[in-house]
């Protein structure tokens, strides 16, 4: 269903029209979407805003924002900034707060949190931003890094740990701009594996993706890829539930990054898988997830050895406790939930599964907030978390990751499906005031598929425009 502010927005004389009837929601903004596949100067033509330390992560920001073709503005560490501009033939520019002129926007505005203590210093993150956020332009970034707080002593832990909701509120306070604030918590030695959650979270592929922590760790060995372009070139990768809505959207989104996708979907689907799979050059693949059998059936299909699955597949049969039976119950875990942990064993038992493989699973915002009337499905997706979480280690050891991916209210059939007065309020309960396209899920799935999502594992990535509920 066609989301009518949003529509209203595009046209300047309505949009000043419906402002003016002073709605208790602001009109919301569209969102700026990535259309082709991934480039190496993702940036170009960008300025982005830096406050850098003098370490290892001052120099390792400064260096990725370079190499992404970006404009910098730096604050402090002019040395390795200088070092990194001339290097990618981008010299920084100096950053004096007190002295931007009217006209300048910044796309990105960076703050490298990695050298703080003490709470004293939180000072310096409020004075940068406090500078530059009216510069921050329509759809523009915030990225904080700072070190896990995990481990830290006390106040060390406090000051970093401020950071997250420091990010959770700029994310609330900038959503009006289609504007985003993100964190990412990188590990000590960890520092040449940042570009792959910077490049992320300031460009358009995490449009709805907002307030939101990542964590870079030293976990699973490996190298930080030497290209950012077809990051995916000739690796099979399977998408369940791929016939439509985000499935669908991902397929598509792997295949431009030169993957091979196997298309599956139950075999009644199998006219739109099969359609789809035509279209990227990929293989349909009719499966029952829930079937006994399904990882065999699913190895027996396969082009080549599989290197990234994605458990996408899912569904919901709602009904408060009271009125659902059985069936609703054991479907919904079954399908979102059982058949994720017995297809992913069965593929690490046959050893099917190599060194650098990704696993992404789909839990939702409901399993993180829970939902009136999906106990079954709230139940289904905080166990896809828990698989995860105790996978990680597990894999970790196997050089494998694993992640989940919690979208919120995207714009999808499943959606659709909800009364038309719950889903307006649904849709508009995030920073950025609209539902997410399954593309915008599409697109994170394919940052944790990809090599550059190196050393992140274990994690939640929460695709909901920073949604109210839930944390
Ligand atoms: P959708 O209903 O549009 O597509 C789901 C696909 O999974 C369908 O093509 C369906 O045929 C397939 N499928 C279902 N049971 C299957 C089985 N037993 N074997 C093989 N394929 C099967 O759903 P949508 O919205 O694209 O959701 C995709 C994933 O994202 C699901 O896991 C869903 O729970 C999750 N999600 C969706 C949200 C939304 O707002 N749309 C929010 C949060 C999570």
């Amino acid at each position: 269903m066609s989301d009518v502010l949003l529509e209203l927005g595009r046209r300047p004389g309505a949009r000043k029209l419906v402002s003016s009837l002073g709605l208790p929601i602001p009109m919301p903004v569209d969102l700026a979407r990535a259309k082709t596949g991934r480039t190496e100067r993702p940036l170009a033509g960008k300025s982005v805003a830096a406050a850098l330390g003098g370490g290892a992560v001052g120099t390792a920001i400064a260096n990725i924002v370079a190499q992404a073709g970006a404009t910098s503005w730096v604050l402090g560490a002019a040395a390795a900034a200088q070092k990194a501009g001339e290097a990618w033939g981008a010299p920084p520019k100096t950053l004096d707060i007190d002295a931007i002129a009217a006209d300048v926007r910044f796309h990105g505005l960076v703050f490298d949190a990695s050298e703080l203590t003490e709470p004293a210093q939180l000072e310096q993150l409020y004075a940068f931003y406090h500078g530059v956020v009216r510069k921050i332009g329509k759809g523009g970034r915030a990225v904080i890094v700072g070190r896990d707080p995990r481990g830290l002593p006390p106040a060390a832990a406090a000051t970093q740990a401020a950071l997250d909701g420091f990010a959770r509120s700029l994310a609330k306070e900038v959503g009006r701009k289609a504007a985003t604030a993100n964190l990412v918590y990188v590990a000590d030695g960890a520092e040449a594996r940042l570009a792959g959650a910077l490049r992320f979270f300031l460009t358009t592929r995490s449009a709805y993706v907002s307030g939101q922590p990542l964590f870079v760790s030293n976990d699973v060995s490996g190298d930080a890829p030497s290209s950012w372009v077809r990051p995916l070139d000739g690796q099979v990768v399977l998408v369940t539930g791929a016939a439509r809505g985000i499935g669908a959207a991902t397929a598509m989104a792997l295949a431009q990054e030169g993957a091979r996708v196997m298309v599956l979907d139950r075999p009644e689907d199998q006219a739109a898988a099969a359609e789809l799979a035509r279209k990227i050059d990929g293989v349909a693949v009719g499966v029952d997830i829930t079937a006994a059998d399904a990882a065999e059936q699913i190895l027996a299909a396969a082009p080549g050895p599989i290197t990234v699955v994605v458990h996408n597949a899912g569904i919901t049969r709602d009904r408060t406790l009271g009125k659902m039976d059985a069936a609703r119950w054991n479907s919904v875990i079954d399908v979102n939930l059982g058949a994720v942990a017995r297809i992913t064993q069965t593929l690490l038992d046959k050893d099917a599964l190599a060194p650098g493989a990704r696993l992404v699973c789909l839990s939702s915002i409901s399993g993180i907030a829970g939902n009136a009337g999906q106990t079954n499905y709230g139940a289904a997706k905080s166990g896809v978390i828990g698989f995860v979480t105790a996978s990680a280690p597990l894999l970790a050891a196997r050089g494998i990751a694993i992640n989940a991916i919690a979208p919120g209210f995207i714009e999808t059939r499943m959606t659709d499906a909800m009364p038309a007065a719950i889903r307006e309020v649904a849709r508009r309960m995030n920073n950025l005031g609209q539902g997410g396209q399954p593309e915008d899920v599409a697109q994170a799935i394919t940052f944790l598929a990809s090599p550059g999502a190196i050393g992140i594992t274990g994690q939640v990535l929460r695709v909901c425009g920073g949604a109210l509920v839930g944390r």
